[in-house]
């Protein structure tokens, strides 16, 4: 079998154009610009890449971005002010502090800090209790595009077993969240699960988000599975440089599994996408207005 290519790049530029479409009607009928704070403490390359193309995706939908880069130096204190005036501000509807902080700070102080209702993320603290117990949440941004690829595929996720490998605040838990609420059977596997590929066999749906390149075998995948690869992996290739990929094997697992997600070009685009979606949210829900369809679960 050759598993359909579940092609995240194209279905993030098509919501982000109908993302575009809203921020455009919310400035027409109500003189509203949405708008997202990212926040980067540090110097972390990496970080500064996402934060980059954040702020670029941002502009191009036309909504306001606003970027604060601080010094790995910076205090706490400092920090929890910036949030501070970032939560007041009326301009501001959606507020990102790129993870991970310096050592010397304490992230869920931080991130519990920030207006539940601005947390784009769905990192705060009511954030999660709302998306556990099947409540009006922020829901964080690549689970959500994992749903949305799933939905969009299967339409109905109902019976499905889901085994989501990996127990991350970040994906793994509220996935495995996402899934529930949508009536699957979800197991969630880890690192420390006892004879983990006999566990992935028995899944209609494999979330992998361990981090670990190429972690999961087509061996572990059950004919006419589908495949949602949330790894981001830099290994050394052949030629002496270096390449992206996944925590599945992508070759031996497309040849067994129904749909695959690609490692670049599926979960990634959806995450940036979906940051955009709930800013968007977050700004109608601010000024008590009709939430588009489509952008949130
Ligand atoms: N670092 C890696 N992924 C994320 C994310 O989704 N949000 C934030 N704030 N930081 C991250």
């Amino acid at each position: 079998m050759n598993a359909h290519v579940l092609d995240g790049k194209a279905f993030a530029a098509k919501l982000r154009i109908t993302i575009a479409d809203h921020v455009a009607a919310l400035q027409a009928g109500h003189g509203i610009v949405p708008g997202l704070a990212v926040v980067l403490v540090g110097e972390d390359p990496a970080s500064q890449v996402y934060v980059r193309s954040k702020g670029k995706m941002t502009v191009e939908v036309g909504m306001r971005s606003f970027e604060h880069r601080l010094p790995d130096t910076t205090s706490e204190a400092d920090l929890l002010a910036l949030i501070a005036q970032l939560n007041a501000d009326p301009a501001v509807h959606g507020i990102l502090v790129q993870l991970p902080l310096p050592g010397h700070l304490n992230s869920d102080l931080v991130i519990n800090s920030i207006d539940p209702a601005k947390d784009v993320d769905g990192f705060h603290i009511s954030n999660v209790g709302l998306l556990g117990t099947g409540q009006k949440a922020m829901v964080p941004c690549t689970p959500l595009g994992c749903l949305m690829l799933l939905r969009d595929h299967h339409g109905s996720l109902a019976g499905k077993h889901a085994v989501v490998i990996g127990r991350s605040n970040i994906v793994g838990k509220p996935m495995a969240q996402l899934l529930l609420g949508d009536s699957c059977t979800v197991t969630i596997a880890h690192s420390r699960t006892a004879d983990l590929p006999a566990m992935v066999r028995q899944a209609d749906i494999v979330v992998a988000a361990v981090g670990r390149p190429q972690m999961v075998q087509g061996d572990w995948i059950k004919p006419g599975a589908t495949v949602i690869d949330v790894g981001i992996n830099r290994i050394a290739a052949d030629d002496g440089g270096t390449r992206l990929v996944g925590d599945v094997d992508y070759d031996s697992c497309a040849a067994v599994a129904g749909a695959i997600t690609p490692v670049p070009g599926g979960v990634g685009p959806m995450t940036i996408a979906c940051l955009l979606a709930n800013t968007v949210t977050a700004c109608c829900r601010a000024g008590g207005l009709a939430e588009p369809e489509g952008l949130t679960v």
